[in-house]
């Protein structure tokens, strides 16, 4: 099997949920790959399963979910494969994770610099002789005052500190991935830019790969090299960043790109009509057919596969397997 990515393959990927409303197919086959020390955006409407998406890869989908199906290539082995103890000797150590709300993921009992500390010690990358050095020079790179944080718990923290506490410990252990999941969605935008800034520069120090998951278009257009649309528990177009942005193919995409506040852009934004369907019972075939104002007979029968359309970029689309594409960009027409 040829990888198509030489950190990262997803293929196929499916979870549901039991729920007492039924069975929610919340991820209905996703494909998404990465190459070492790249930048993959994933994008898309709340609900549409981004974040289940890196919790099932990092197999941490609870009960009442289940993963059904899939593989997920982390260089050469099958995570879905592993067992328990080897995977978690990947969590945290191969790969890091930090989420929306940096508080919530610490401990509330136990001061920062020993929380990171103890993430040092566990993976194996400091000894109990030079730990402390270590979580100080540690706190020193996500620009902190390390005498000042290291004793203060995480309630004395402000969102921006308790972020920048999170990404030290997430990239103290040298991870080859760090997904960051809505990473600076809870800050104030000042905030938001310093954290991202810090990510960028540390990760590109690090040299590792990041899957940045956001709503924000803008976030994903400064930060990231590729990007993966994601809808109703699929990926729907796949391309590197700014061809996504002069060029979107599946008509999901294009909706998200017209309700991005531009400057100079006249008229008002335009929302996508509709909403994400509900994934108990949702639309068969593309699962976007009941919004799509191209949808035709064949769009409600079977749910098209990721193709790739032109070099580096995929779509989940029958109209772009038609003759020409009818919602591509002619030349000369205004870019997105
Ligand atoms: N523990 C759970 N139990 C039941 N359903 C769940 C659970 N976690 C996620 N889901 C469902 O899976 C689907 C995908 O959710 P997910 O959290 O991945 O969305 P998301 O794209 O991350 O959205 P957001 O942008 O709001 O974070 C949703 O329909 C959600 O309701
Ligand atoms: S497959 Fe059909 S319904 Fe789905 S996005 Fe394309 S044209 Fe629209
Ligand atoms: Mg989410």
């Amino acid at each position: 099997m040829d990888k198509r990515g030489n950190l990262l393959d997803v293929r196929q990927l499916r979870v549901i949920f039991h729920t007492y409303r039924g069975l929610i197919k919340a991820l209905n086959g996703v494909d998404l790959w990465m190459d070492k020390q790249e930048r993959l955006g994933i994008v898309g409407e709340t609900g549409c399963g981004k974040s289940v998406t890196a919790q099932a890869m990092m197999r941490l989908i609870e009960e009442p979910g289940k993963i059904t199906e899939g593989e997920v290539w982390f260089e050469n082995r099958d995570l879905l494969k592993l067992s328990e103890d080897e995977m978690t000797k990947i969590r945290g150590r191969e790969i890091s994770m930090i989420f929306q709300e940096p508080k919530s993921s610490l401990n509330p009992v136990f001061k920062s610099g020993f929380q990171i500390k103890e993430t040092l010690l566990n993976a194996k990358k400091a000894t109990p002789a030079n730990a402390e050095e270590e979580v100080e020079k540690i706190l020193g790179y996500v620009g902190m005052d390390a005498s000042r944080v290291k004793n203060m718990y995480p309630h004395e923290l402000s969102g921006g500190m308790a972020q920048r506490v999170m990404i030290a410990m997430a990239l103290a252990t040298q991870p080859k991935l760090l997904i960051a999941d809505e990473p600076t969605s809870a800050l104030d935008v000042t905030i938001q830019a310093q954290i991202l800034e810090l990510l960028s520069d540390l990760t590109q120090k690090m040299g590792n790969a990041v899957m940045m998951i956001t709503h924000d278009m803008g976030i994903v257009a400064e930060f990231c090299d590729r990007v993966v649309v994601m809808y109703a528990g699929n990926a729907v177009e796949v391309a590197p960043t700014k061809e996504l942005f002069q060029n979107p193919i599946h008509p999901y995409t294009q909706g998200l790109l017209r309700a991005v506040p531009r400057v100079g852009r006249p008229g008002e934004l335009k929302a996508i009509p509709g909403t994400v369907p509900d994934l108990v019972d949702p639309p068969e075939g593309c699962r976007f057919h009941p919004r799509c104002d191209y949808a035709f007979d064949q769009c409600k029968n079977v749910l098209p596969p990721l193709l790739e359309i032109s070099a580096h970029h995929y779509v989940s689309c029958y109209l772009c397997q038609k003759d020409g594409c009818p919602s591509a960009k002619k030349a000369g027409e205004e870019p997105w």
